[in-house]
């Protein structure tokens, strides 16, 4: 298929992930269909739509006809066959389960167009994991986006050794045309380049504070003015949760086995003590 010839859209799964990427897609001029598996998380993502359009228009963002544009050609399908049968490109963005994300795919490859192209926006799985549970594994590969994917300015695209070239090439100029500069990764890894960055930076700083070598806001003054990163690792881990930073290094230890993939002292504790970030008022920092 050639980019012009790409012009439907369809997102399968509408949390915080879906919805973004279901909106940022409509307001790029394409026909989009966003379906969830849960009526509470479709309520909720139109009630979201609703919200975040205003909020656009207000701020002098969006014209409202631009909004009204976008709003017209975001569809909330009834079912998956309503949203994939048109599709020529189908994002999916359920939750991080790879038994769950196998079956999306199944299903999409059943309902989806011969033509269609099946992205997964997962966070870590490389898309081998998914390609062959579909009868078109050159049609398949990830699309990474960023959270918030509205705002976010860049996505990886990976390709996998089932991939074609045309599907890396379609995929590269999607990402454009919906205004993401695309990172290539030519080869599958785990987490792809910009979460591994994140892991190894937070894996060392986790080491010095374990160590004693100084305390969570030392490294994070070292990282935020020194390095110049908006937001040192202990602040970030606050944000994105302590619990998130547990699990995934629980599954991640489990898969590889590797000991430095084991989550440190200093995330297990806080972990156990339900301290969890900004969420719950506590983590390494405390919140009013
Ligand atoms: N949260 C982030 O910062 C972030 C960033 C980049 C990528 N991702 C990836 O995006 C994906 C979604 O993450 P999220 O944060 O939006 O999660 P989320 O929990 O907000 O949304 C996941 C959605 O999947 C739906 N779902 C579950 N099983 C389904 C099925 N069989 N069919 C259809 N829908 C189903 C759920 O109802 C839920 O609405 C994950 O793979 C995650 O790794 C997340």
């Amino acid at each position: 298929m050639k980019i012009d010839e790409l012009r439907s859209v369809c997102v399968v799964g509408a949390g915080l992930m879906g919805r973004q990427i279901a909106l940022n897609t409509a307001h790029h001029g394409y026909a989009v269909r966003l379906w969830d598996a849960s009526p509470a998380q479709m309520a909720s993502a139109r009630g979201w739509l609703d919200e975040y359009v205003a909020s656009r228009i207000s701020k002098g963002r969006w014209t409202k006809d631009e909004a009204d544009a976008a709003g017209s050609r975001l569809v909330f399908a009834a079912d998956l066959v309503e949203a994939a049968r048109e599709a020529d490109l189908a994002i999916e963005a359920v939750v991080e389960d790879l038994e769950v994300k196998r079956a999306v795919f199944a299903d999409l490859d059943r309902v989806c167009p011969p033509r269609a192209v099946l992205a997964t926006n997962s966070s870590t799985f490389v898309s081998s994991l998914v390609a062959n549970a579909t009868k078109r594994p050159a049609q398949v590969a990830n699309l990474h986006y960023f959270n918030p994917a509205m705002v976010m300015e860049v996505v990886e695209v990976v390709q996998g050794p089932h991939t074609s070239p045309e599907t890396v090439a379609l995929l590269l100029e999607f990402a454009r045309r919906t205004g993401k500069r695309p990172i290539l990764l030519q080869k599958e890894i785990e987490g792809f380049i910009a979460n591994r960055l994140l892991w190894a930076l937070s894996r060392e700083a986790c080491f010095l504070l374990d160590g004693g070598y100084a305390t969570f806001e030392e490294i994070d003054l070292a990282a935020e003015k020194a390095l110049g990163h908006p937001m040192g690792p202990f602040r970030l881990i606050d944000l994105t949760g302590i619990d998130l930073a547990y699990l995934i290094r629980t599954a991640r230890h489990r898969t590889t086995g590797r000991d430095e993939d084991r989550p440190p002292r200093c995330i297990e504790e806080r972990y156990r003590a339900g301290r969890y970030g900004r969420k719950t008022g506590r983590g390494f920092y405390t919140y009013e």
